[in-house]
């Protein structure tokens, strides 16, 4: 009778050991004391006939015997390397790996199994994200899953396909590290040339980074170390399957192929029916490790990447993430998801990259590898851009050159090829010349900064955003990113390029910007930051900010922009202060737009973040002037030199970046000599008016009469409405400075931001007698209430293109362009009206402002 997989008893031991006699001629059993065949008479044999025995049980492993070694990459990739064995003719396409064979034990005769004993069981993988090699040697074989903890290999790391396969890890993306499970009490033990990327641990607390692929002639795309595992189930043992010589288990890429320990009797027959052949195919699924490996794809704690970056990703979002918003930046998808008792709502990247078929995603890794081998040595890029457009340029030849050595497809017509080459290469500048992950999110306009904590392979990146114009997203996130360290070290090292400043433990300080991704960049290291390399990346808006930006986003009220630009018109000398990331910069930024386009501005900055190209884009006159951080940098100006020769540059206005030391000394000085020309802007930190007084006096050294060259402090805030974790960034004071005699360090308010309306109100010394405002009008010829009405004719307009804007969803009549229009128009009219009768008529030249407004807004 045919068992249930259709193989036949093996009954031959029991009959040679009940001794019943089998006739020769007809096979027909007969009892002991026949002599001949009850069937055919043929005289029977006096001993029952030897039977062919069946392969017994080779003596369990002795137990100084190599266990076959299984490498384990962080939760996922698991890389063989066979004990040694004479190399098998049949297998001579796929030679087998080199490896150092250890010592042979001798045998002993005796099973003593006094350890666990140790896996034979081999995950061979070409690891891709839906299937994965596994053979499972026996029944006994401890899980899989348990040999994660690294067994040390013997011999040298596999060479072959697998180095190049995507990578998982678990995360900690929605739960916490989890505790390392212990270690299995037997050791084998460590052969000193362990190479050390072969052993890593899934500690999830000690996560390592991606292994650098050792050095190695061009990759082959045959799965070599596959084969050395052959050889290891080639060796016929009683209860293992043994692969028939005229069937090489060759896998397949891409194939699951699962070896399961089948008894093989040589006496057995396998029934060919289709039956059968459905048995016998489902019995070699190994449905327990297959289900492990999808559940640990499809886990959401899991996290992935591919071979050409050391960043991973979760690629799947909590299933009790309530998706908010979901918009595309590139081929890279954003979703924001609100997660239920967690205050920072995630933001969660799907890169197009990271699921690229894995065929593609191995031609970027080799010709990654490629470029850094063969990167020609006599070109010098040290510009961001260049090294891009070169690394695009040579990498679509490369990647073209590869698919086809390898025999990979790339499309079916030419113009696929193409269009996957240039896509492929596109990919390759972006791990290779480009930021990385980082890039995707440098794209997003949404995104304002982006921080990497220390040690970044243990952290996720998270971010601060705005603009989403939605209650539920707040303006920090956590990403379901960690930067790798390799991915760290090119990051560091692509800024120090960029900057050409120094890093080191001496200055463990970098700061520049990325003009390629209009990005300020600080970078901190060891000692200052113990564990490793730290970034703070600011992104700036590509459109310039503009006080109707500020007044549609509700920062600054409509009449507090009229006053500013009053204040800005009337040549005065403002010095913005706030907290960090209050919006300073972006506040001077915006002001600068604020002058008439006649006036010369001369910006002086370490990095440079104001608005200078845009604005001599638009026709105004602006001389940016780079200078030295404070943290150094070599053969660059200082700001206090830089502002000897902008002072010597006849007149014009001056935009300090920042305000920080010795360069104030020489600003404060021209200011009180009159040779500072017209008006100064400038940030400076600090949180109020006083605040800034004491730091420029007492810090910096200016006295305190020079400190009155400073004729408005504007302070920009972060408040937190109703005591919630938002942080909205408004003016929270206007405040003038009294310049009377004895009372230095004194301050008026002109306007104060009230929390309960959420807006900047006008105080009574601005409505009345304000020293600046009447400074300004005397200076014009006007009376105060003229100014009051000026100041007032200001906000109605920019309020009107503000109302426009909501009202049509047109943000466009909000950028600089329109900045400068509108206020061209009002300075024409104010021509206009000055020429007609002196006393400007603000209700007439409103109207006529409007006119203009509604006729130019048609084309908007
Ligand atoms: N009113 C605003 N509303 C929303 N976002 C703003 C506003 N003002 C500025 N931002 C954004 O906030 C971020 C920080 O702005 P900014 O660089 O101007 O701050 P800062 O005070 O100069 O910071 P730091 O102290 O680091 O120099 C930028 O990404 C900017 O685009
Ligand atoms: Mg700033």
């Amino acid at each position: 009778m045919a068992d249930r997989r259709g193989k036949r008893p093996d009954r031959s031991q029991a009959y040679a050991d009940s001794n019943l006699k089998v006739c020769p001629k007809c096979g027909t059993l007969n009892s002991p004391v026949e002599t001949n065949c009850r069937m055919c008479a043929t005289p029977l044999p006096r001993t029952p006939p030897t039977m062919q025995p069946a392969p017994q049980a080779p003596p369990p492993v002795p137990q100084q015997q190599p266990a076959p070694s299984v490498t384990v990459t962080p939760q996922a990739e698991r890389k063989y390397t066979a004990p040694p064995k004479a190399p098998d003719a049949s297998q001579t396409a796929y030679p087998a790996p080199a490896y150092t064979p250890p010592p042979q034990p001798t045998p002993r005769p005796e099973p003593v199994v006094t350890q666990p004993q140790q896996p034979q069981a081999l995950t061979v993988t070409p690891a891709r994200q839906d299937t994965e090699r596994r053979y499972t040697a026996s029944s006994k074989t401890p899980d899989t899953s348990q040999t994660a903890y690294s067994q040390p290999a013997y011999g040298q790391q596999p060479q072959g396909q697998a180095q190049y396969a995507p990578q998982y890890r678990a995360s900690d993306t929605y739960t916490p590290p989890q505790p390392q499970t212990p270690q299995p009490a037997y050791q084998p033990a460590q052969p000193q040339t362990q190479p050390q990327w072969e052993t890593r641990s899934v500690d999830m607390s000690q996560r390592p980074s991606a292994p650098t692929p050792p050095a190695q002639p061009t990759p082959s795309y045959q799965p070599q170390y596959t084969q050395a595992a052959t050889p290891e189930v080639s060796q016929p043992q009683y209860g293992q399957y043994t692969q028939p010589a005229s069937q090489p288990s060759q896998p397949q890429y891409g194939e699951t192929t699962v070896l399961r320990p089948t008894p093989r009797t040589g006496m057995e027959r396998v029934e060919r029916t289709p039956l059968g052949n459905i048995l016998q195919s489902i019995s070699k699924v190994d449905i327990v490790g297959l289900k492990k490996g999808m559940n640990r794809i499809l886990d959401k704690n899991h996290m992935f990447r591919p071979g050409f970056s050391s960043s991973w990703v979760a690629p799947k979002p909590p299933d009790d993430g309530v998706k908010i918003r979901e918009y595309y930046v590139k081929d890279a998808k954003i979703e924001i998801f609100s997660i239920p008792n967690q205050i920072d709502v995630l933001y969660h990247v799907t890169l197009y990259e990271y699921q690229l078929p894995i065929e593609h995603m191995q031609l970027v890794q080799i010709a990654r590898e490629e470029l850094s081998q063969h990167y020609p040595k006599h070109i010098q890029l040290t510009r961001l851009s260049q090294t891009k457009t070169y690394v695009t340029k040579l990498g679509t030849r490369l990647i073209y050159k590869l698919a086809k050595k390898h025999g990979i497809n790339i499309g079916m017509t030419r113009a696929e090829e193409i269009a996957t080459v240039n896509k492929l290469a596109q990919i390759l500048t972006k791990y290779v010349a480009g930021l990385g992950v980082v890039e995707t999110m440098l794209e997003d306009k949404f995104v304002q900064d982006v921080y990497i904590d220390a040690p970044a392979s243990e952290n996720r990146v998270h971010l601060r955003v705005g603009g989403y114009n939605d209650p539920r997203i707040g303006d920090k996130c956590i990403t379901n990113v960690t930067v790798g360290d390799e991915d760290a070290e090119a990051l560091l090292s692509r800024f120090r390029l960029e900057s050409g400043r120094p890093f080191s433990e001496a200055m463990p300080v970098l700061e520049t910007d990325i003009k390629e991704y209009n990005t300020r960049v600080t970078v901190i290291g060891k000692p200052l930051s113990p564990e490793g390399i730290a970034f703070a990346l600011r992104r700036h808006s590509t459109d310039p900010w503009t006080l109707l930006k500020l007044i549609y986003l509700g920062s600054v009220s409509p009449l507090g922009a009229g006053l500013l630009s009053f204040l800005i018109d009337g040549r005065s000398t403002i010095l913005v202060t706030g907290s960090r990331g209050s919006g300073k910069t972006s506040l001077v930024g915006a002001l600068m737009l604020e002058f008439p386009q006649s006036q010369r501005i001369i910006t002086i900055e370490d990095t440079l973040e104001l608005p200078v190209p845009e604005m001599r884009e638009l026709g105004y006159k602006v001389q940016g002037i780079f200078v030295q951080s404070s943290l150094g940098g070599k053969g660059e100006l200082t700001a206090d030199d830089a502002l000897k020769v902008s002072l010597r540059l006849g007149e014009s206005a001056i935009v300090l970046g920042e305000v920080r030391g010795q360069e104030a000394k020489t600003l404060y000085e021209a200011m009180r000599a009159g040779t500072a020309g017209s008006a100064v802007l400038g940030t400076i930190h600090g949180n109020t008016p006083r605040a800034i007084y004491e730091r420029v006096v007492f810090d910096i050294g200016i006295p305190p009469k020079s400190f009155n060259a400073t004729d408005i402090v504007v302070v920009a805030g972060l408040t937190s409405p109703g005591g919630t974790q938002k942080q909205l960034r408004r003016l929270t004071q206007i405040s003038e400075v009294v310049k009377e005699e004895g009372k230095e360090g004194q301050f008026n308010d002109l306007m104060k931001y009230d929390e309960h309306s959420d807006t900047l109100v006008e105080t009574e010394i601005f409505k009345k007698n304000s020293e600046r405002i009447k400074a300004i009008a005397d200076s014009w010829g006007i009376d105060y209430w003229d100014a009051i009405q000026n100041i007032g004719v200001r906000a109605a307009y920019r309020a009107k293109i503000v109302e426009y804007a909501k009202a049509y969803n047109k943000p466009q009549v909000l950028s600089a362009k329109w900045v400068a229009a509108s206020n061209n128009a009002f300075w024409q009219l104010v021509e206009k009206y000055y020429a007609k009768g002196k006393k400007i008529d603000y209700v007439a030249l409103l109207n006529d402002w409007n006119k203009w407004f509604e006729r130019s807004v048609k084309y908007a």
